[in-house]
């Protein structure tokens, strides 16, 4: 039997059977605002309620960000920290440099890090996210594959269930490097589209191994003081979404003739 972790999303799990596979290494991806942090809090917040510890790495955030972030949602970030539950590794430059700062931002001494915390945490650390990866290779997007399989190969040793973001480009809407999707056991796709003059945001389970998951794309919605539920499966192709319904009909009627 498989063992599953939630995401910290019921509507989710639900269409994960269950949830995330324990040890599998789950890719979010997609452009800037549409979800991934908000996710990735949910699924530390799952195991922190729990009682487990968890660790959680931020690049482009820095740790109060994340905690105030968590705080809106009414997720206690800030207890977990102060019970020695809860590690924030992060990257940002602050006045005094503590021991779950990177300086670097490399690969390696994040791996350093994240097995330091493991060791601070002990066993019932088993989650880990790292937001994002896409800043590991902004430099050298060559190296995102590599670096991908790395990342999973090093620290499925340690035990760990893995989110690890990565953004894609708003001019080209693919990722910065390619790589994370082939060696990850999981996609979750996150989408936005500006419907009617709205942002509405989606996301696609575009794999998961070992799970017969949904295959629908779901509007989802970000809520003060509640994060991020899934409303309902698109009915229409996502193409449709994005035209105002009177210029589909006018498509569709010119389609027809054609045809
Ligand atoms: N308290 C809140 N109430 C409602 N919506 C919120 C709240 N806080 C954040 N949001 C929404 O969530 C969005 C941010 O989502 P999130 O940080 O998960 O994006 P992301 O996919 O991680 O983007 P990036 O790639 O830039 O990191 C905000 O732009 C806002 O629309
Ligand atoms: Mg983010």
């Amino acid at each position: 039997m498989l063992t599953r972790l939630s995401t910290g999303v019921p509507k989710l799990d639900e269409l994960l059977a269950g949830g995330v596979p324990e040890g599998f290494f789950v890719a979010l991806v997609g452009m800037p605002g549409t979800g991934k942090t908000v996710a990735c809090l949910h699924f530390t917040w799952a195991g922190l309620r729990q009682g487990e510890s968890c660790i959680y790495v931020t690049t482009e955030e820095s740790r109060e960000s994340i905690v105030r972030q968590a705080a809106q949602f009414r997720m206690d970030f800030q207890s977990a920290l102060r019970e020695g539950r809860l590690i924030i590794v992060d990257a940002l430059m602050r006045e005094r440099e503590d021991e779950w700062s990177l300086r670097d931002v490399t690969v390696e001494e994040m791996l350093d890090k994240v097995i330091a915390a493991k060791k601070a945490l002990g066993r019932g650390c088993r989650r880990l996210v790292i937001d994002s990866m896409s800043a590991f290779w902004l430099r050298a997007p060559v190296k995102a594959r590599e670096q991908s399989y790395t990342v999973k190969r090093i620290l499925n040793r340690w035990g760990f269930t893995i989110y690890a973001t990565s953004q894609y480009a708003i001019t080209t809407g693919s990722a910065f490097g390619w790589g994370i999707e082939h060696v990850a056991d999981g996609i979750i796709h996150f989408k936005r589209t500006v419907s009617n003059g709205v942002l509405r945001r989606y996301l696609i389970i575009e794999k998961m191994r070992q799970t017969p998951h949904d295959l629908r794309a779901w509007e989802l919605e970000i809520v003060d003081g509640q994060g991020l539920t899934l409303l309902r499966p698109l009915a229409r192709r996502m193409e449709d979404e994005a035209l105002p319904p009177e210029v589909v009909e006018r498509i569709r009627r010119i389609a027809s003739k054609e045809g």
